[in-house]
């Protein structure tokens, strides 16, 4: 974090979020809240809402949420600091400086240098291609159907058979030589001495999320060897994280991105209206990307190669995409090679409907599986039945798991009942196993709640359990109950501290709560969420004070429903404590036993409290 918390909520409190928000999307008032048609995904009415009072936006269509520096996060895909910067900007607040120290001062200043260097090469290729000396690479693209504007959009340029062009501008520019070098478009030899990386080559120029040009792709204009250069990595262009065409998918308002091998097939997509088209930069597709995905899509569909390179990366990304928790689905461009060629020979209409039927990774996993055994053969068949069990194991959530194993029974001809003893055979042996494993089981141990695990893999952490589920949603309840009525916060303050909630986001954000509450200076929930740093966790933190909470309207029933909700909270807590507490099988120190007397003593109270509520608020 660079900046303190109360310069944080001091630009924050400066800005009005209804302003904020006002000025990229179209709101009207309804009740005590602001509502619109949220920017952040496809939708007819308006569940996209914005809260005066509490200085947050929540949209109950996709769960995005936040507060005006969330907002500027999400819609201009600045980082949390370019977000406060514009905010103090707006407001007249002066940010302190941040303290660079000289090293990464002199880093940055070099990287600023590369950049510079990057984007002239980029102009110069970018004119040349549109000279005379272009013709001959206006032509390949040109015979390639790319239109002018798309060329524009992607930058496209040419680099002709010279040889050290380039490097003479770069040099005529007042760049030195060493500089140009680490910028990735010259090298050395000492033949030649410095010269231009590309040469006679259409070039791609490779843009980072922001449009910056951090590196090139060339491509030969004909049959010759290497297809396409590349830039070498550099201090400003890391492979791993970056994906060509980010900079305009990133816009798109699609539910997925579409997730190809090639800049060709990027381009070709997007000139066909499929602005949600990236590709990885010449290597495999990295966590590091899937990381990068996640931030502006949920889903992800592969376009890739019908072959059996494009399927073997298929299946490999599947798994890196599960991994950072995004959903793939694999567009099946059979009889094509890539998604380039499908639409030059069958159009955008049927590439749209290759979109819509899109399959879903788990079935396409179990199709590609199904290849590699003759189902003739009842041996083979059986083998193919367990290794569908041994993937199943894989998945987690109970419901989730149940459902891909009726699909499966049905789609491949398997009795359900055997199927699914099949699974709890293999997750017993993969419990076993793991016990063997780590060798430090102690004899009867008492079994905590059943995990599925994977045959001969060791259990991964759960999902969310049911009882989670509640507990997290208690303490949901309990935030946005004071965030629509901070009044209360003294009569709940007796019974709850932060401390009662579960780690990680609620209690950092009950923290920050309760801190600002507790000053009583009209602070808003908007200040817990910029202590937070990263997008993800904003989110999570806002929707903590956004649940909807059924209006009722009897104010008994009110009461209770609050007092219940506090109780819940401090029962789960008290739980989390003594199975901590058996888990480490220590005696309670003096201080945990006077906390469990303490306990004990407010729930017993709780029963008998009556919290005492103003009128019904005013939201839902
Ligand atoms: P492809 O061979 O599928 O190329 O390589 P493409 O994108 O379809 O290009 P066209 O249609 O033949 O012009 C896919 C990607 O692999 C990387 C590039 O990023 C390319 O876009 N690649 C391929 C290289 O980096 N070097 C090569 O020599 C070949
Ligand atoms: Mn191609």
């Amino acid at each position: 974090m660079y900046y303190p918390d109360d310069k944080v909520e001091e630009v924050l409190r400066a800005n009005n979020i209804v302003d904020v928000v006002g000025s990229y999307v179209h709101l009207q008032k309804k009740g005590a809240n602001y509502f619109g048609l949220c920017p952040f995904h496809n939708e007819k009415s308006p569940s996209f809402s914005v809260s005066e009072p509490k200085q947050m936006f929540y949209c109950f269509g996709c769960g995005a949420g936040g507060n005006a520096a969330t907002f500027l996060m999400k819609y201009e895909n600045y980082s949390f600091q370019e977000a406060l910067q514009t905010l103090a900007d707006r407001a007249g607040i002066k940010l302190p400086e941040v303290n660079y120290s000289e090293e990464a001062k002199r880093k940055e200043e070099k990287r600023q240098i590369l950049r510079a260097i990057n984007k002239e090469a980029a102009i110069y290729y970018y004119k040349l291609l549109r000279s005379p000396k272009g013709r001959k690479g206006l032509q390949y693209l040109a015979d390639r159907k790319l239109d002018p504007a798309t060329m524009r959009d992607f930058g496209l340029g040419f680099a002709d058979g010279a040889g050290n062009d380039l490097v003479a501008h770069l040099k005529h520019c007042g760049y030195a030589d060493d500089m140009i070098l680490e910028a990735g478009v010259a090298a050395y030899d000492e033949k030649r001495g410095m010269h231009d990386k590309f040469w006679n080559r259409v070039i791609f120029p490779i843009m980072d999320v922001r449009g910056q040009v951090i590196g090139f792709g060339g491509r030969v204009m004909g049959d010759a060897k290497p297809k396409y250069l590349n830039s070498p990595e550099t201090e400003i262009f890391d492979k791993s994280r970056n994906l060509y065409g980010l900079h305009i998918a990133k816009r798109s308002k699609a539910p997925y991105k579409i997730l190809c091998e090639g800049y060709m097939d990027v381009i070709a997509m997007h000139q066909a209206g499929f602005h949600e088209a990236v590709a990885s930069l010449g290597t495999s597709f990295t966590e590091g990307q899937a990381a990068l995905l996640k931030r502006y899509s949920k889903q992800v569909l592969l376009a890739y190669d019908n072959d059996g390179a494009g399927v073997r990366a298929a299946l490999r990304n599947i798994g890196i995409l599960k991994k950072a928790g995004i959903e793939g689905k694999v567009i099946d461009l059979s009889p094509c090679k890539d998604p380039d060629e499908f639409i030059k020979a069958n159009g955008k209409e049927a590439f749209l409907q290759r979109i819509t039927n899109a399959e879903n990774s788990f079935f396409y996993e179990l199709r590609m599986m199904g290849r590699e055994y003759a189902m003739s053969d009842p041996a083979q068949r059986t083998q193919f039945h367990h290794a569908i069990a041994a993937k199943l194991c894989e998945i987690e959530d109970e419901i989730e798991r149940e459902n891909y194993l009726a699909e499966a029974a049905r789609r491949y001809y398997v009795d359900e009942g055997s199927l699914r003893r099949l699974v709890a055979s293999y997750n017993r042996s993969g419990a076993a196993q793991t016990v063997w494993n780590n060798g430090a089981a102690p004899a009867g141990a008492r079994r905590t709640e059943q995990q599925p695990a994977a045959p001969g893999r060791p259990a991964q952490p759960k999902a969310q359990s049911a009882k989670e589920e509640r507990e997290s949603r208690n303490e949901q309840l309990l935030l946005t109950w004071l965030a629509d009525e901070p009044e209360i916060f003294d009569q709940v303050a007796q019974y709850v501290r932060p401390a009662h909630f579960t780690e990680g986001v609620h209690r950092n954000a009950a923290e920050g709560y309760w801190a600002i509450l507790g000053k009583r200076d009209g602070g808003n929930p908007a200040s817990v969420i910029g202590m937070f740093e990263t997008e993800e966790e904003q989110e999570k933190a806002a929707a903590l004070f956004q649940t909807r909470i059924r209006g009722i309207k009897d104010a008994r029933e009110r009461e209770k429903a609050l007092r219940d909700i506090v109780i819940a909270i401090r029962k789960a807590a008290a739980d989390r404590d003594r199975r901590r507490m058996e888990e480490t099988m220590q005696e309670p120190t003096a201080e945990e036993l006077s906390d469990m007397i303490r306990t004990r003593k407010e729930l017993q109270a709780l029963q008998k409290v009556r919290f005492n509520l103003t009128d019904a608020p005013s939201g839902e």
